[in-house]
């Protein structure tokens, strides 16, 4: 078999991924077009090994054992307007292109839907998966299908946006069917002119304090933009993976329980789910801008974890465990960390 593709081997994780930890992947193939994922399958099958899809690295965690598999690196790129109909225009992304460069295009036609999610550091190709969101949008609300290839038909499918069965944080693809699909582009269907309903309190308290009234995709982009560069360290620059931890999903009927005993608690009905915040629970317990086996948590939001000296995976572990523990003793609730492990 001749095989075109680029191919390395023995690629530390930490190279790949903004935690910068972890051992060693056997192999990566970097995708280029979509022939090339139908040839890195072939590839893996061949070697018997287990593969894992990559994209900017920013929500997966390397352990210090590696990956004896095959990453394959999806740098599918292009941006296309697929359709006009005066009021809403339709756009598709390939899944290696970064979000914040589709979230560029559609604000540059003034377009809504995705503005407030500016800055996210991950790919295109990501966000479906774990139904990215932030200052109230998510990829799910807007979101009209998903190019894929279908590990197990070995074929290029289309999942509707039904289909695809979105919840916060999660969605057909990182749950139920997990790792069968390999996205290759993302289609939206976005409005034009500005943000609809109320805006996400610290959005809105932004804007407040500058004075700023109108609701322009490029207003709310550059609020976004200067909202988090307040809070959420850049990956590319300071180790970490975002947010490390999930908001936690909580029973409506747990809700007046933990109102009584906490009454300042944040709790936030996302989509049809109630989200208590994850970042006001570890802020709780005193560990927000502590350093635990090298990993500190963020003084400025309290669910990010950064690298800072943690020499391997075992010290995120150790640091994973005593920060679950003391928002468990402290509140009863279980967190989750956020980020795929490899
Ligand atoms: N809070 C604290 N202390 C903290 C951090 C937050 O008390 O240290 C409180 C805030 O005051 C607020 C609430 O917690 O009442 C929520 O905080 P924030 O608005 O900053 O958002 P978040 O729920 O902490 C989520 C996403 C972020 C996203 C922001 C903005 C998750 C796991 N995280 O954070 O996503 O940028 O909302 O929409 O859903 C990411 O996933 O990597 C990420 C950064």
């Amino acid at each position: 078999m001749i095989v075109y593709m680029k191919i390395r081997e023995n690629v530390p994780i930490a190279e790949l991924t903004t935690m910068r930890m972890g051992g060693f992947a056997r192999y990566v193939v970097e995708i280029t077009t979509v022939n090339d994922i139908v040839e890195a399958y072939k590839f893996a099958d061949e070697k018997g090994l287990p593969t894992y899809i990559l994209g900017g690295g920013s929500n997966t965690i390397g352990r210090d054992e590696g990956f004896d598999g095959v990453i394959l690196l999806n740098k599918l790129r292009g941006i296309d307007v697929l359709g006009d109909d005066g009021e809403t225009v339709t756009v598709q992304a390939m899944a290696g292109e970064k979000l914040d460069d589709l979230a560029a295009f559609t604000v540059e036609r003034d377009l809504t839907g995705i503005e407030a999610m500016s800055a996210i550091p991950g790919t295109v190709g990501a966000a479906p998966v774990q139904n990215v969101g932030a200052y109230g949008q998510d990829i799910g609300a807007v979101l009209v299908s998903v190019e894929a290839f279908d590990t197990e038909l070995r074929d290029f499918i289309t999942l509707s946006v039904k289909e695809l069965g979105f919840r916060y944080r999660r969605s057909i693809l990182n749950s139920d069917m997990k790792k069968r699909f390999f996205v290759t582009a993302v289609t939206v269907r976005l409005r034009r002119g500005e943000i609809a309903g109320e805006l996400y309190r610290s959005l809105q308290a932004y804007l407040d304090e500058n004075g700023i009234a109108d609701r322009r995709p490029a207003t709310i982009r550059d609020a976004v933009i200067a909202v988090r560069a307040g809070k959420i360290p850049n990956p590319m620059k300071i180790a970490s993976s975002g947010s490390f931890f999930k908001n936690v999903s909580v029973d409506e009927a747990e809700i007046d329980g933990l109102r009584a005993k906490f009454p300042n608690i944040p709790i936030y009905k996302i989509g049809e789910s109630w989200e208590v915040a994850a970042g006001w629970l570890i802020e709780q317990t005193g560990l927000k801008g502590q350093l635990l086996h090298g990993m500190r948590v963020s003084d400025k939001a309290a669910l990010i974890l950064i690298n800072e000296s943690a020499g391997n995976y075992a010290d995120l572990a150790a640091a994973r465990a005593a920060i679950v523990a003391a928002v468990r003793d402290k509140f009863g609730l279980e967190l989750e960390q956020e980020p795929e492990e490899i």
